[in-house]
């Protein structure tokens, strides 16, 4: 039992029935361009495309307490001052609960026979949120409540917002026209956007100075003006600017009023930019406070929103034996994936959409969980993550989203980053079918007028890793491959030093196993590319390539039990049984077995068995193990974290994953189950008090078995634990796989499963699948029949023009 919510699956909403949560539970709105974080006391923010380079409202992260600042509605019935919301008053409430739902957030709160409700999202499409509040009278006597809305403005630069402040506090701008209230700071610039923050009816008062609504020396949880009951139209010239509006209600005993707010990014388009001296022309704005002012607007964007959903999911739903599997995989997983697809690694509890903006190796795995949903916007954004690689194959290793640049901060050479490219644009034509993606034009970051194509990217990305190689021709890893923190080049004795930027990689002869393992992935799909295009002679060259590596790996990777994960700058092993701690990691299992090492000598087994000795704990597989217990000059920041947290020896959920599917790919469903669940949210309600994250969305880590508070999630959402366990369930143990020539179906399912049915979209057509398992056995599919016909091999071939498909497979050893 979870004391503080549970999933309701028929609506696809978690309920929170306790507003003081282990942590904040947050929920995000807006799957287009315009977003919003919003937790269950409603805290968080809002921005346009780019938390850094479009923030339209404030937040400060890592406040007291962690959750403050956000969509806040004051109530004032008659002297006694609450939040629906519970915070930031926190004063004790007669009912509360929040249902976080797919793009929306509804929150309600009852005090002393009021009860008042919040929705937020964001409608599809558009390019704001709203509000709608409903006020209700549940008590047998009139009530005269005073209802204010209150957030606070943010500098449209984030960074700017929270570091200049000399500036900011000089600057701010605001005009009230009726109900709207703009938001313009900047707007006399260079800039031709702002933002609106209207009420849909007319209102009893406004604020926009956070002074005269809150106070110097106040906090939100006492501000001045809902406590006295009025609000003092005040206009903010400079310092904090904020909108607040103040609504008056006459609600007899059982009578109820709804009403709306707007929180809009507006951009003036061909408007000219004012009306007269200082007076913003307010057109564009104007129209779209009309829209929503209309009655039912609202409601009606909403309906939309729940279409757009159920049309989203319906492209992979499946029923099996296991419930954790299905909300999981059904629901909240695949949403999952729009939040990484969308924010890459930029805002949420744990991201302060300040730093990273979209990272290369993480939004080309982020794509692998979300090409099966929209196919066009996946295309799009390979285009983008292309467009950041330099000519001799260096990747950015992140960019900006509003610019698309890459960040010259960090820069690049993380020697796995562009190898991530083939395995997105490869599951895109999969997806698709349309391999003219590789013609599309595609310059490189430093060569913009270069006339190249994506697939000249991927080529380059090939030989990249060919040409970068250490003296046992393994891979060499640069400032870090997939694991962030194995900075084999950094020697930093500078505490204020990034590990990451840290050293100089350009003679450096660390090697790195994983990425070994991931060309041999890569260049194995490269090799199918080309069969598919009909292009024997590339295929033939990508598998020279291939045995190449694979030879490179089993002379000079394998340990004696398990794959090495590195070799150091000097040459000494990373990962090996002569290590005294850090003796065996997970990377390199994963990958070297997901790259078909180890597939006739036993070793693919020996390694995963490795894993399960040493690394698997009842919630998850620990990145390495022994943990560090000091750090290390020559192994870097992964030296840095106490035992048991992060990448020293932490449950770091994506590699878990990879684990995953290499038991599906030995047929051994039956720990593929296991491991899923043992870091699957869904599955962790009944220790909820030890896991504290939100149940419904897998979180970056949980803390080893060597930390203090094993069992702990931390870093919520943003991960690539996301769209890999979308691949490892629908792929590895439902086995369903787009594929170049069709549906390829090939189950690796637990033996007590007595099988289980999907259904997937695939290039227009509806696949229904119904898989059999009379037998109880984990893998092996013996008899298919399409529609009634027997096929032979696993993969439905595709065939355009059908609508549905029904496929009959039993599996038999
Ligand atoms: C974290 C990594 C993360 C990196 C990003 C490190 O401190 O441990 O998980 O990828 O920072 O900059
Ligand atoms: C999080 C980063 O976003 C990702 O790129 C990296 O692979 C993992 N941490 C592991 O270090």
């Amino acid at each position: 039992m979870n004391p503080f919510g549970r999933f309701d699956d028929s609506k696809r909403e978690y309920v929170i029935t306790r507003p003081d949560t282990p942590l904040p539970w947050l929920n995000y709105l807006g799957q287009d361009e315009f977003f919003g974080l919003c937790t269950n006391t409603a805290g968080g923010y809002t921005f346009w495309k780019d938390a850094k380079l479009r923030r339209l409202t404030r937040y400060r992260y890592n406040n007291v307490p962690y959750d403050l600042g956000g969509r806040y509605i004051y109530i004032n019935d008659g002297g006694s001052v609450w939040n629906p919301g519970w915070k930031p008053i926190k004063a004790k409430l007669d009912a509360y609960e929040c249902r976080h739902g797919l793009g929306y957030t509804r929150i309600i709160g009852q005090k002393d026979g009021l009860e008042v409700e919040m929705l937020f999202f964001v409608p599809p499409g558009e390019n704001l949120e709203l509000w709608k509040v409903t006020v209700r009278n549940k008590s047998k006597v009139a009530k005269q409540p005073k209802i204010f809305t209150f957030q606070e403005f943010c500098l449209f630069d984030a960074a700017n917002d929270m570091n200049n402040l000399q500036r900011t506090y000089s600057i701010g701008e605001v005009e009230v026209d009726g109900s709207a209230i703009y938001h313009k700071t900047e707007y006399r610039e260079r800039r031709d956007h702002y933002t609106l923050f209207a009420c849909t009816r007319p209102v009893d008062g406004f604020d926009t100075s956070r002074d005269a609504f809150v106070g110097i020396h106040e906090g939100l949880h006492d501000p001045k003006v809902p406590f006295a009951g009025q609000c003092t139209n005040s206009k903010a010239f400079g310092w904090n600017p904020i909108g607040a509006h103040q609504i008056n209600l006459n609600l007899a005993p059982g009578q109820e009023e709804t009403f709306s707010f707007v929180l809009a990014y507006v951009e003036q388009g061909k408007e000219p930019k004012y009306d007269s001296l200082y007076v913003m022309n307010k057109k564009v704005g104007k129209t779209i406070v009309d829209k929503y002012s209309k009655p039912g607007a609202v409601d009606t964007a909403f309906t939309k929103l729940g279409t757009v959903w159920t049309d989203l999911l319906s492209n992979f739903q499946a029923s099996s034996p296991d419930p954790h599997a299905n909300r999981m995989l059904n629901v909240w997983n695949q949403y999952q994936c729009m939040a990484t697809f969308n924010m890459s690694r930029s805002a949420s509890m744990y991201e302060t959409g300040i730093g990273r903006g979209m990272g290369y190796r993480d939004s080309n795995q982020d794509l692998l969980g979300f090409m099966h949903m929209i196919p066009s916007r996946a295309r799009e954004r390979i285009l983008d993550i292309a467009a950041t690689q330099l000519s001799d194959g260096t990747c950015y290793h992140q960019y900006q989203p509003l610019t698309k640049k890459g960040n010259a901060e960090i820069g690049g050479d993380f020697y796995d980053d562009h190898l991530w490219l083939i395995l997105s644009t490869c599951q895109y034509i999969k997806e698709t079918g349309d391999v003219g993606i590789l013609q599309a034009p595609c310059s490189y970051a430093d060569q913009p007028d270069a006339k190249t194509d994506l697939l000249h990217h991927l080529e380059v990305s090939i030989a990249y890793t060919m040409k970068k190689r250490g003296p046992h021709g393994l891979p060499l890893i640069g400032h870090a491959d997939w694991n962030d923190c194995l900075n084999l080049n950094c020697f930093s004795t500078e505490p204020n030093e990034s590990f990451q930027c840290a050293g100089d990689v350009k003679d450096s002869k660390a090697e790195s196993v994983m990425i070994a393992g991931l060309f041999l992935y890569a260049s194995r799909e490269m090799a199918a590319l080309y069969d598919f295009m009909g292009n024997a002679a590339d295929a033939f060259r990508m598998r020279k390539g291939y045995d190449e590596m694979l030879n490179v790996i089993e002379t000079h990777a394998w340990d004696g039990e398990w794959y090495r994960r590195a070799y150091d700058a000097a040459g000494t092993p990373v990962g090996s049984k002569e290590n005294p701690e850090g003796k065996i990691f997970i990377e390199s299992q994963g990958w070297c077995v997901l790259g078909g090492a180890g597939q006739n000598n036993g070793r693919a087994k020996q390694a995963m068995e490795s894993v399960h000795k040493h690394l698997f704990t009842k919630n998850g597989a620990v990145l390495q193990q022994p943990p560090y217990s000091t750090y290390h000059v020559e192994l870097g920041e992964v030296t840095s974290y106490p035992p048991g947290v992060k990448e020293n020896a932490g449950i770091f959920c994506h590699n878990n994953t990879w684990i995953n599917l290499g038991w599906c790919l030995l047929g051994d469903g039956d720990r593929a189950l296991e491991y899923y669940l043992s870091i699957c949210p869904s599955a962790k309600e009944d220790q909820i008090e030890t896991y504290r994250s939100e149940p419904y969305v897998y979180a970056q880590m949980i803390a080893g078995k060597d930390a203090v508070c094993f069992g702990e999630a931390k870093n919520s959402w943003l991960t690539g634990t996301a769209a890999w366990t979308f691949v490892s369930v629908a792929e590895g143990i439902l086995g369903i796989k787009a594929d170049y020539k069709g549906l390829s179906i090939n189950p690796c399912i637990p033996k007590a499963w007595k099988g289980f049915t999907a259904s997937r979209k695939f290039r227009g057509v509806e696949y229904q699948i119904e898989v059999k398992n009379p037998s109880g056995i984990c893998k092996g599919v013996k008899k298919v029949t399409v529609d009634g016909k027997t096929v032979t091999g696993n993969v439905i071939p595709f065939e355009a023009g059908k609508k549905v498909v029904k496929v009959a497979i039993t599996l038999e050893a």
